[in-house]
């Protein structure tokens, strides 16, 4: 495709979907698809108010959302949400697989109950949003998903968190094959894999001294001497669902500040 035009592009507007948009990085990748251009779907599990203020703020600038409700470890529900969707706002052309939720969790000290739940949500979940939204993309011959995974799949050495990375590996591979499904019918699947992102995940219940003592000690372990903001991670989401990455697929990209702690017992 050659386009030596120097016009900015008239696209169709597109719709997405942001899973766990309630808050933290979900949110932020939401806005960033806002200031994309696209009308999107702000789902959350159980933070409605939360939702539903997002939405009342990308509304007030002009911009089109609306609030989902579902737990995305129920394929009846995200079912349930995509008709929503298309209802409100029109087919899901851009999928970002983002909610999630952490447990600690090491060989010899986990709870089976939690290792399920992350399993369920992170991945089970990542695959009913895909499932659903895939025949249409195929249909329309365009679509874009991003899965969200973690640093802490290839190896950040962050201890107590085995089977969280785990399931963030099994997040890797749903990536490349969907891409490998996908990708003859113009549907780019893609990873992005946070560093410590300051979130409720993170540290929502520590005090305020706790918290920078967990900051102060990833910060030297990052080549760039801080932890992630939400907005660090959507920025590269957005790169990702936009046309700047149309020949982008399988690929996996690294937002952690540089960490030197790979492999390693730090
Ligand atoms: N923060 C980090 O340092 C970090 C690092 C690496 C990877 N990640 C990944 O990045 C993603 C976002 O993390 P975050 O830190 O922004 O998390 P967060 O602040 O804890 O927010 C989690 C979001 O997911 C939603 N959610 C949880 N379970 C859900 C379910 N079953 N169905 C639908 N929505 C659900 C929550 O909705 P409600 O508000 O309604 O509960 C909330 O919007 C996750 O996949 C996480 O594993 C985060």
């Amino acid at each position: 495709m050659s386009d030596n035009s120097v016009h900015p592009h008239t696209h169709s507007p597109k719709t997405a979907l942001v899973t766990g948009a309630s808050r933290g990085i979900g949110r932020a990748i939401a806005l960033e698809l806002v200031r994309q251009g696209c009308a999107v779907a702000v789902n959350y599990r159980s933070q409605a108010a939360a939702a539903e203020q997002l939405v009342s703020q990308i509304q007030s600038a002009g911009g089109r959302a609306l609030a989902v409700a579902a737990d995305v470890s129920e394929s009846s529900q995200v079912k349930a949400m995509i008709a929503q969707i298309e209802e409100g706002l029109g087919p899901v052309d851009i999928l970002v697989n983002n909610a999630g939720v952490l447990y600690p969790g090491r060989l010899l000290d986990y709870q089976e109950s939690e290792f399920d739940q992350m399993w369920r949500i992170n991945v089970k979940g990542t695959v009913y949003c895909a499932e659903a939204v895939a025949p249409g993309m195929i249909e329309r011959g365009w679509g874009r998903i991003v899965n969200l995974s973690s640093n802490a799949a290839i190896g950040t050495s962050m201890p107590g968190t085995t089977m969280y990375a785990a399931i963030k590996g099994a997040v890797l591979t749903l990536t490349k094959r969907f891409a490998l499904e996908l990708g003859p019918h113009g549907v780019t699947a893609n990873a992005v894999l946070p560093g410590f992102t300051k979130t409720d995940m993170t540290l929502g219940a520590k005090d305020e001294s706790a918290r920078q003592a967990v900051y102060d000690k990833i910060s030297g372990m990052s080549m760039l001497r801080r932890v992630g903001e939400p907005e660090d991670i959507a920025g590269v989401v957005g790169f990702l669902c936009s046309d700047a990455a149309s020949f982008m697929t399988g690929q996996f990209l690294l937002a952690d500040g540089g960490r030197m702690d790979y492999l390693a017992m730090t």
